[in-house]
């Protein structure tokens, strides 16, 4: 084996997960942004992990109302899954910007793009600084899936988003 970067590593893992984390904008309206590094955490009780930049809109909105929404786009919508990683909420609304049509899930302010194999209503829990990122502990409260949607991955790293198959 030969020594190389952690950045690196990532097109070895390939492909790898990803997700569109929604969030509550203070006007009520919704952020979306691209995340890979989520994961499962617990089954009892159901928990799961998503690590953001320091720097992240979603992250700060997620620290302040404690509310976010995981879900896994299908192929339908790959190219807003680019958009959301390329642009941040603090100055654009990525749903205007790139067209995505939303939908309400019960009980929930935020709201979810159309097309999402799976959506996962979470509670932070807390927070925790992990070098330049947060990892985001979070309570999972709902889980909703559409198996008529093909979830997608990142392949070649982060650089192409498209279904197992
Ligand atoms: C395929 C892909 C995966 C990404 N994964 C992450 C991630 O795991 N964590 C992260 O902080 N940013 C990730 N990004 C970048 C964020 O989506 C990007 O910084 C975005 O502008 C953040 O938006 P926000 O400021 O509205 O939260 C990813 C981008 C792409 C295209």
């Amino acid at each position: 084996m030969k020594e190389i970067t952690l950045t690196g590593a990532s097109k070895i893992s390939s492909p790898n997960p990803v997700t569109i984390v929604c969030t509550q904008k203070p006007d009520g309206s919704t952020n979306l942004a691209t995340v890979s590094w989520w994961t499962y955490l617990s089954y009892n009780p159901n928990m799961i992990a998503y690590a953001m930049a320091k720097t992240s809109y979603s992250g700060e909105m997620v620290r302040q109302n404690k509310k976010v929404i995981l879900t896994i786009p299908s192929d339908k919508i790959a190219d807003v899954v680019m958009g959301c990683g390329s642009f941040t909420g603090r100055n654009t609304d990525k749903i205007t910007k790139f067209g995505v049509k939303m939908k309400e899930l019960p009980n929930s302010d935020i709201s979810v793009p159309e097309y999402s194999a799976l959506a996962i209503v979470c509670r932070l829990k807390e927070y925790m600084e992990t070098g330049d990122h947060y990892l985001y502990i979070c309570n999972v409260e709902k889980v909703y899936a559409d198996e008529q949607e093909k979830a997608v991955f990142a392949w070649d790293g982060y650089s192409q988003i498209k279904t197992v198959r």
